[in-house]
Formats: C-alpha cells, sequence, structure tokens
C-alpha cells in the first residue's frame, strides 16, 4: 500500500489501538509523541501485538513548530491524524491558558506544516462533547454545536473550526488540506490481547477506569453521580464506544480520504454505536460479565455532565462503511483483562 500515517500522540490510549489497526491494515506509520501523559507501556505493547519491532518512534512536542516541520521533511506523510492534547475536563477549567495553549499551537504546527510540505490529509479527533447538552436525541452531524462548558472542550470546537477554515483557504493550491473530524462518543474497553488498554494518571476522571480500579482494589467505592436524571434508571446515559471499533473508524477514514471518496473537502462524522446505555447499567453488565460484585454508592450530581447523549452513526456507517460491532460486555470484559494485567505489572 505504501501510504504512511504520522500519528500524533501515538503513545497514548486512542492512538496505540489506531496504531496497530492500521499497522494490520498494511499501513506504514510514524508513532510521535511527548509522553506527557503515558508511558511506554502502550507503545510496547503495540509493537508486541502487531509483531513488528521497526515502528518509528519520535519523541517530540507538537508544541515545537521546528520539531514539527522537521518530521515532515524526515517522512513523506500522507495523512495525519492528530490526537495529541490535553484532555482532562477539570483541569481545563482550572488551567485554561495550558489548553487553549498546547491544543491550538499543536494543531496550528501541524496544519502549517502539513500544507508547506506540498499538502496533506487531516484526521481530527474530535468529541461528542461539541454538542452540549442536545435538544433531540440521538444526535446527527448537524445538529447544532452548543457553547462549549470547558475550554477543553471549546479547544475541540476550535481546532474542528480551524481544520474546516484551512480546507477552505487551501483548496485547490499545493499546500491542499483535506480534512475530517471524528466525533467520539465515550470510547471505553481495551485491546482484546489485553496488552494495551487506557492508563490514566492519579485518580481517574472517566467512569470506566474508575470501575476497573475499584475492582481490583485501588479505589474504595465507585460514585454514581446522580440518580434523579430524568432516564428510565435516574442515571445519565451516554454511548460508550469500544476502543477497537473507534480505532477501526480511524482506519476507514484514512482510507476515504487517501482513496479520494471524500464527498466534500472537509468532513464530520459521529463515532458512536446509536445505543444509549445508562451508567447503572454499565456497572450491572461489567458485575455479570466478570463475574464480580462492585462497590458503589450514589453520590450527587457531577457540575458539567449533561443528561443524556448518543449518537446518529448512520453518516459514518453508509459512507465510511464502519459499525459498531463490539457488544459492551465484550467490550466490559477486555477492560478488566488489561486491569489485570497492569496490576501484575506493579
Ligand atoms: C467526558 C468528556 C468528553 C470526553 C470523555 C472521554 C465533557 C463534558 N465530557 O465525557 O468530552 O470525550 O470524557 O474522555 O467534556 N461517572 C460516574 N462516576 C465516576 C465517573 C463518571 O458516575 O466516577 C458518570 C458521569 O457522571 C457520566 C458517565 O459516568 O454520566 C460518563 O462519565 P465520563 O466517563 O467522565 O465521560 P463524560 O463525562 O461523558
Amino acid at each position: 500500500m505504501d501510504k504512511t500515517i504520522l500519528v500524533s500522540g501515538g503513545a497514548g490510549f486512542i492512538g496505540s489501538h489506531v496504531t496497530v489497526e492500521l499497522i494490520e491494515a498494511g499501513y506504514g506509520v510514524v508513532v510521535a509523541d511527548n509522553m506527557s501523559n503515558c508511558d511506554m507501556t502502550c507503545f510496547e505493547g503495540v509493537k508486541k501485538i502487531t509483531g513488528r519491532d521497526d515502528i518509528p518512534f519520535v519523541k517530540m512536542d507538537f508544541c515545537d513548530a521546528a520539531a514539527v516541520d522537521r518530521l515532515f521533511s524526515d517522512y513523506r506523510i500522507d495523512a495525519v491524524i492528530h490526537f495529541a492534547a490535553y484532555k482532562a475536563v477539570g483541569e481545563s477549567v482550572a488551567q485554561p491558558v495550558k489548553y487553549y495553549k498546547n491544543n491550538l499551537s499543536s494543531f496550528l504546527n501541524v496544519l502549517e506544516s502539513a500544507s508547506a510540505h506540498g499538502g496533506c490529509n487531516v484526521l481530527f479527533s474530535s468529541s461528542a462533547t461539541v454538542y452540549g447538552e442536545p435538544d433531540t436525541l440521538p444526535v446527527t452531524e448537524t445538529s447544532p454545536r452548543q457553547p462549549a462548558t470547558s475550554p477543553y472542550g471549546n479547544t475541540k470546537q476550535i481546532c474542528e473550526d480551524i481544520l474546516r477554515d484551512t480546507v477552505k483557504a487551501t483548496a485547490g493550491s499545493e499546500g491542499e488540506i483535506k480534512g475530517i473530524a471524528l466525533r467520539y462518543f465515550n470510547p471505553i474497553g481495551a485491546h482484546p490481547s489485553g496488552l494495551i488498554g487506557e492508563l490514566p494518571r492519579g485518580v481517574p476522571n472517566n467512569l470506566v477506569p474508575f470501575i476497573t480500579q475499584t475492582a481490583i482494589g485501588k479505589r474504595e467505592c465507585l460514585s454514581i453521580f446522580g440518580n434523579d436524571y430524568p432516564t428510565p434508571d435516574g442515571t445519565c446515559q451516554r454511548d460508550y464506544i469500544d476502543i477497537v471499533d473507534l480505532a477501526k473508524a480511524h482506519v476507514c477514514a484514512v482510507s476515504r480520504m487517501l482513496d479520494g471518496d471524500m464527498e466534500e473537502d472537509y468532513e464530520i462524522f459521529n463515532i458512536g454505536t446509536g445505543r444509549p446505555v445508562s451508567v447503572l447499567e454499565l456497572v450491572n453488565a461489567f458485575e455479570k460479565v466478570n463475574g464480580l460484585k462492585l462497590n458503589y454508592r450514589f453520590a450527587p450530581r457531577r457540575e458539567g455532565d449533561v443528561t443524556a447523549i448518543w449518537a446518529d452513526p448512520a453518516e459514518a456507517n453508509k459512507k465510511m462503511g464502519w459499525k459498531a460491532e463490539r457488544t459492551v460486555e465484550e467490550t466490559l470484559a477486555a477492560a478488566w483483562a488489561w486491569e489485570k494485567h497492569i496490576a501484575g505489572q506493579e
């Protein structure tokens, strides 16, 4: 196939799963990461899963414009998948400058170098957070974006806009950029090999790492934030998307760009299952599939949480030929296998 994909932030949770799927689909990959929020565990896992010891890895910061430009000189890059960004909602509220500086300047550097080196296909890692509290469910790509409730969420909106405007401005030029933004719902789980997964630093903010850490005894008790929401069981509903399914969506999006299948030069796709699952349902499914009891209690609502959001993934299904395949049970079994794998290493 002979196409090379740059994966920025490729040593992290989503980046490592995407790297595996790209390699398995026959793409060449360059992984670059500043390792600010991960160690080499997942990259080593990627090498084991793919049986490839020769995956190019560059330790670098995407806020360093010269380093980004060097990367584009050193490799002939056909597409970039841009993950390198901070992602903790609460931290972004406390430290907005850190978030705007990192998330925006790294993306601007990628676009600038990509364009200067003859143009490129750029896949941006966006989030369903751009929809805020939706008026109608499920959300389609044309559902309105709501004002962001955190600087983190705002960086996702701004980067989408930067990509859209850059695609428009460079159309037909030598430095042409084509773009796809994938709006992820709630990515969870781990690779079925148990060799790569999520490695949260400190106390996890997200639900599934908190569940697995409680189950293994690292945390005493899971707090379920709110059981008085206007949902069937009173807990929030989300669209939990398996990490391997999510990774495969990136391969479909990259192929779409490289094979010239895009209908517009800038496209947006929801990446979700289309299935709402409540916090309580997720906890029950985790207990059942893994045959254990989880210590949990109901706690007050968490500020900033939306009541319910799930995707209409029809566009991605139809146009990219992608569909979420794994069940929540399979995903939660993989998440638990991963937690046990890392516990065994400690
Ligand atoms: C958040 C981000 C989203 C990001 C996603 C994955 C926002 C508003 N949300 O989504 O952009 O893509 O993380 O990183 O920007 N819960 C508990 N107890 C816990 C933890 C969570 O009950 O200890 C509940 C939450 O209230 C929520 C659900 O579990 O209802 C999912 O929470 P979480 O995993 O943090 O994801 P989101 O907040 O949906």
